[in-house]
């Protein structure tokens, strides 16, 4: 079975682990928390990085440090992973759902406005599966109206919108370190930002709100630290990230190439303005295939090629249905990403992919339609 994704743990990821291990420096405190967190926020060209331990924290930190709380509204894409909406609530705020751009799967520019309210105090702009969002246009937006903009980058370490990296195109920009994403500590994030108080804010919330004197408390804070040891392999992955961006590039260039001239799917797209890390490499399945999006699951597993399902969206979320004032309101229409549920799916896009493995995923996928 070519596996949908693996990490690589390719660098100095032994050696920094068993420094720790030497040092007995196992916990949230150590070198290698701070060194990641510098080297990480300066690739993405921003002052401050705090590290914690997901991408999921990630997001709740920055919501609780940017002030966001009970009586105001987010606007997130309705297609995204469900943690976008579910840490909105967490915040003690309402999501409110905005379809994406049937092009980029990133949330579409030209529908914020209109769900805009007095109650609106952020963007979260997702990058959808290595796609960057439109940021200039989001950003222009939010200063109209006096809006947070928080990136959710997640599954687009490296990407850029016009030549800026993602990370330094908002207020505070959240990413992932799962065991699946472009760079991985196992389990892991950080949050990224310019601002020296929302900064400190954050890292006051990730570690209890301690602060001086000792066990004295100013603020309700959380444990959402990331410990030495995955900051370690954290940090051997941060030194490799070009490699792993321009393979991933690669990857996806492969597929564009292999599959340009198959019709019956929709590829992804690089925008004018946008670098693509392609992060995972999605399909859209067209009509003309004859074949619903499980059924070339289920023949592409048959034929030894592991894939997985785009999100659904959170209008559909059976989590989401009920009277609850937190939830966002479902009752909108979003076909946009209503048909990537539908229709979309991603194909094996690990780092260690082989030219071989990718020339057969494509071959056993053309077998469904010759
Ligand atoms: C868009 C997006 N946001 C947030 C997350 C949450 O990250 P984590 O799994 O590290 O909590 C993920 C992925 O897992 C994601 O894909």
């Amino acid at each position: 079975m070519i596996p949908v994704c693996e990490p690589a743990l390719d660098g100095r990821e032994m050696e920094y682990v068993r420094e720790c291990i030497e040092t007995s420096w196992i916990s949230s405190a150590g070198k290698f928390i701070t060194l990641f967190e510098k080297k990480f926020s300066e690739y993405c060209g921003a002052p401050h990085g705090v590290a914690c331990s997901s991408g999921t924290t990630a997001i709740h930190l920055a919501l609780e440090a940017l002030g966001i709380g009970p009586g105001d509204e987010v606007i997130i894409p309705d297609f995204t992973l469900i943690v976008s909406a579910n840490m909105v609530i967490l915040a003690g705020a309402k999501p409110v759902l905005v379809d994406v751009d049937a092009r980029t799967w990133c949330i579409d520019p030209s529908k914020i406005e209109q769900k805009i309210t007095p109650k609106t105090k952020a963007i979260m702009a997702v990058h959808m599966y290595g796609h960057p969002c439109h940021m200039d246009r989001i950003n222009e937006i939010a200063r109209r109206h006096n809006l947070y903009v928080i990136e959710d980058c997640a599954e687009a370490h490296g990407a850029e919108v016009n030549g800026v990296r993602v990370g330094a195109l908002s207020d505070v920009a959240c990413f992932s370190f799962y065991g699946n994403k472009i760079l991985t500590t196992g389990e892991g994030g950080m949050c990224v930002c310019k601002d020296d108080e929302i900064a400190r804010r954050m890292r006051l919330l990730c570690n209890q709100g301690f602060g001086e004197p000792r066990f004295v408390h100013q603020v309700v804070g959380y444990n959402y630290r990331l410990t030495n040891v995955q900051a370690a392999i954290g940090l051997a992955q941060t030194e490799m990230v070009s490699e792993k961006v321009q393979k991933k590039r690669w990857i996806g260039q492969k597929y564009n190439e292999l599959l340009a001239d198959w019709p019956y799917v929709t590829l992804p797209v690089e925008e004018p303005w946008a670098k693509n890390v392609y992060w995972m490499y999605g399909i859209v399945i067209k009509p003309d295939l004859g074949l619903t999006k499980d059924e070339v699951m289920t023949k592409l597993r048959e034929k030894g090629v592991d894939t997985r399902s785009f999100f659904c969206p959170m209008s559909l979320q059976p989590a989401y249905k009920g009277n609850d004032h937190r939830f966002p309101d479902i009752s909108g229409s979003y076909p946009v990403s209503v048909d990537l549920w539908n229709s979309g799916l991603y194909l094996p896009s690990g780092l260690p992919l082989t030219e071989e493995q990718i020339n057969t995923v494509v071959e056993k996928l053309r077998e469904l339609k010759q």
